[in-house]
């Protein structure tokens, strides 16, 4: 599939999708968002994809938000169907069975918070800006930034973000949790491949089984506890469980099939 907006690339089991809107700092607009919908779907159904890369064109922006121009003429009304369509986009990254890393190569403001902060986990270039600068428009985060930066950083410094626009760098990034790692700009996509080929010959099952119990810890109408005693059962009937223990007793590397 080849979108206008993106491009995308599978090596080793490793999907790249990179937001190609360089002229606009990446900025969402429609079509960027349609086709992400679409290129997460791909995550979900390619069964050669183990795990994915978002990031985006260029040196100075991963994305440097939402489309602002086609914010002017947006009614309430529209505004809450937007809303609404990405959160359940970005809720397609936080829920997919394969892990999805954000590499931040610059500015990722607004919705390219929330893009990165919808990811799995997060790895940032040195020159990386974080912020939800949306009060400076008169509006506020409508991507899940609101309930997710709350959740990575903690109320305090959220809300001080939040209702002041302003930006953080990199390290002030790392130190608050949001991110995992800070490289050099031209290390960023190798520290991604090189985490992600770790983690690609895990056990695939066992890798979803993860994500689902973590993810459950947000979930306030689920008890976290309960999930995870019933994902740690579903990883137990699986080929890959008798290989891997079988694997450890003969002193050898386990080859993990996803069944
Ligand atoms: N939506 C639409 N266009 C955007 C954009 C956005 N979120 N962010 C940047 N652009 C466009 C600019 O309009 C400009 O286009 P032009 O060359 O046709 O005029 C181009 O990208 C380059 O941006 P520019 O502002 O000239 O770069 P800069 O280095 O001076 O500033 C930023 C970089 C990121 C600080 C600045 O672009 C910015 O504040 N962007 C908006 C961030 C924001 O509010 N995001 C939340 C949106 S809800």
């Amino acid at each position: 599939m080849s979108y206008s907006t993106l491009v995308t690339s599978l090596m080793d089991g490793i999907y790249t999708i990179t937001i190609n809107r360089p002229e606009k700092l990446n900025a969402l607009n429609s079509i960027v968002l349609s086709e992400l919908e679409h290129a997460i779907d791909e995550i979900y159904s390619n069964p050669s994809i183990k795990s994915a890369i978002i990031t985006g064109t260029g040196s100075k922006a991963f994305v440097a938000g939402a489309d602002i121009s086609e914010f002017s003429d947006l009614t309430k009304t529209e505004a809450i169907k937007l809303s609404k369509k990405v959160q359940d986009t970005f809720f397609k990254i936080e829920n997919s069975g394969k892990p999805i890393v954000a590499a931040v190569n610059g500015f990722a403001l607004g919705g390219g918070c929330e893009l990165a902060m919808a990811c799995h986990f997060r790895i940032a270039s040195e020159n990386a800006r974080f912020g939800q600068p949306e009060i400076n428009l008169g509006i506020i985060p409508g991507y899940g930034g609101t309930q997710r930066l709350t959740k990575l950083i903690g109320k305090g410094r959220a809300i001080e973000l939040l209702i002041s626009g302003t930006m953080i760098d990199a390290s002030t990034a790392l130190q608050y949790g949001l991110v995992n790692y800070v490289v050099p700009q031209e290390s960023l996509i190798n520290k991604a491949i090189s985490i992600l080929s770790v983690i690609n010959s895990k056990a695939p099952i066992a890798i979803s089984q993860c994500l689902r119990s973590v993810n459950a810890v947000e979930d306030n109408s689920i008890n976290g506890y309960a999930i995870e005693n019933i994902a740690f059962g579903e990883s137990f009937d699986t080929a890959d469980r008798k290989e891997g223990t079988l694997a450890f007793l003969e002193k050898r590397t386990p080859k993990f099939i996803g069944k």
